[in-house]
């Protein structure tokens, strides 16, 4: 699957264990979510552009590489607030907006309730979902984000079920996909499996 990438690094897997494990509580939840999506950010921007500069060390002068591409991430709400502050704190300057869906729990379909973002057009954009399960709400948000301009544009998520990735590479083939790993399938009501349950839920402590 050329656009999709799963983590390798180490942490990625071990993070990810916490997460799953069902008596991680919510106040441990929010930190691990937080590690794991710093290690997923920092993939899926592996392949910024940079550009070249002069600078004076205290002692001469040298050649340095900064970041020639501005990021603008965007959590779909609410699950995807908990991948937001790892972002933020790794690029200050980022740029974020918001899309608000909620997927019906009988027709799985999502509904959008909020939709706010900066300029996208020449940004590296990273579209922050934790879970791809059927692809819909995906897909429906990078479809907003197209229509805003958004040309190079990432979805960064800590499970992707088989079904999500073909949905939304279908919808959008020029997308990419990072993740921490891709699950065996979807339930007959719309979970991953093995999956870790409902991350907004888990992540908010709304049982
Ligand atoms: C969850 C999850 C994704 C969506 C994935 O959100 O955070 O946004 O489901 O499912 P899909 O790929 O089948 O569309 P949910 O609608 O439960 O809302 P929440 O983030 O408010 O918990
Ligand atoms: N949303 C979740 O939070 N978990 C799933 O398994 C599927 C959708």
């Amino acid at each position: 699957m050329q656009n999709v990438t799963v983590a390798a690094h180490p942490l990625a897997g071990h993070l990810l264990a916490d997460l799953r494990r069902v008596g991680t509580p919510p106040e441990r939840y929010r930190g691990v979510a937080t590690r794991l999506a710093s290690v997923l950010a920092l993939e899926a921007t592996a392949s910024l552009p940079t550009v070249t500069e002069e600078v004076e060390t205290p002692l001469t002068t040298t050649t340095v590489h900064r970041l020639g591409r501005p990021v603008v991430a965007v959590p779909i709400l609410r699950a995807g607030l908990g991948m937001l502050t790892a972002v933020t704190d790794m690029f200050p300057d980022v740029g974020v907006g918001y899309v608000g869906l909620e997927r019906d729990e009988q027709t799985l379909q999502p509904t959008e309730y909020y939709f706010k973002t900066p300029e996208l057009s020449g940004a590296h954009v990273l579209l922050l979902d934790p879970m791809l399960a059927t692809g819909g709400s995906a897909a429906f948000a990078a479809n907003l984000l197209r229509e805003r301009g958004a040309t190079d544009l990432t979805l960064v998520c800590v499970i992707a079920a088989p079904e999500g990735i073909e949905r939304l590479t279908t919808e959008d083939p020029d997308i990419s996909i990072v993740t921490a790993a891709i699950d065996e399938k979807l339930n007959d009501v719309g979970y991953i499996v093995p999956g870790l349950g409902d991350f907004g839920d888990r992540l908010f402590g709304t049982f």
